[in-house]
């Protein structure tokens, strides 16, 4: 796949990012959040999916169980900045309008915003915001992964470029660890923020979905914990066409890698030399002084 193809990051207010999700800007700013919306914010890759499926089963799963199989998550939990359009990959994606025309209720709505980039209706109308963290290493792995096989994302270059370039925030949606401490910090003067890990998911879904819950203010039986914790196994969002991605076009190659990939605490030991590890771990002390702020890189 030649890099020409691929879109270039550019510098978007302090933070790298690609067109096709800052061309919405003034509408997205624009966008008139409701008090009972949800919005999931994430880092890429952080288990954004994971997280969207899990709301759509709390809200929806009992009420209307059809949409499970016949929406896909992209388009029940909209993707609010995502402005793409092109019909020789067969894609056409508008989240703003999505997002507009949503008529569930609650809406849950989708973003990758650095924390600063939040419409700021959703501060005013005191919306629920749940944000999911995953520890560096899986995420810039599993980000790798994902920009290799999708079009829309810049070219990767080779792991150890793309490995300098995770560290200095030269990324779409610009530096983890920025982004992990900016939402962070959100948290201490915004109560409606639920600030989950993707470790913690995979240890314990079960819990996470109580945790959620309760965050939520929803009161959720023990079966039905049960049984959203089945829908949301790894294998069977990956062999679920309405969770997989399979449905958006032919920008993503799931020869190259799937969506759904491994779904694992740990895959970065597979890719960091001992160097990268070293590096990394002294960059990431540098970077990372907030000691109340803790991942884990194992379970
Ligand atoms: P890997 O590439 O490490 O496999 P996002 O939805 O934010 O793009 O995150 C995608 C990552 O979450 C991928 O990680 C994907 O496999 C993982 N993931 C998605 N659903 C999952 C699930 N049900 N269980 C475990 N991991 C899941």
């Amino acid at each position: 796949m030649s890099s020409g193809t691929r879109p270039e990051l550019y510098d978007f207010h302090g933070v790298q990012m690609t067109r096709s999700y800052t061309d919405m800007w003034e509408r997205v700013q624009g966008f008139q959040a409701r008090p009972d919306d949800i919005l999931i914010a994430t880092y890429p890759k952080a288990g954004t999916t994971w997280v969207s499926c899990i709301l759509d089963l709390l809200y929806f799963g009992q009420t209307d169980p059809e949409r499970q199989t016949s929406i896909p998550i992209h388009d029940r939990v909209p993707f609010l900045e995502m402005n793409m359009s092109n019909p020789e990959k067969d894609i056409k994606y508008f989240g703003i309008d999505l997002a507009d025309k949503l008529t569930t209720k609650p809406r849950i709505l989708k973003t990758h915003y650095p924390v600063q980039f939040v419409p700021k209706s959703f501060w005013e109308q005191n919306c629920k915001i749940v944000y999911v963290a995953r520890n560096a290493k899986d995420n810039m792995v599993s980000y790798y992964h994902f920009d290799r096989m999708n079009q829309l994302q810049p070219a990767t270059g080779e792991w150890s470029d793309y490995f300098q370039r995770f560290l200095v925030g030269k990324m779409n949606w610009g530096s983890w660890y920025d982004h992990v401490n900016g939402w962070w910090q959100k948290k201490r003067n915004y109560s409606n923020l639920h600030y989950m890990f993707f470790e913690d998911l995979v240890e314990n879904t079960g819990l996470e979905i109580d945790k959620l819950s309760r965050f939520l203010g929803l009161s959720v039986t023990p079966e039905i914990r049960q049984q959203i914790t089945g829908q949301v196994q790894f294998d069977q969002m990956k062999n679920n066409a309405m969770t997989n991605y399979s449905t958006l076009g032919d920008a993503m190659d799931f020869k190259v890698s799937p969506f759904m990939r491994k779904g694992k605490v740990g895959d970065w030991k597979n890719h960091f030399t001992v160097a990268q590890n070293e590096e990394f771990d002294q960059d990431y002390e540098q970077k990372m002084k907030d000691a109340t702020l803790q991942f884990r890189t194992v379970v």
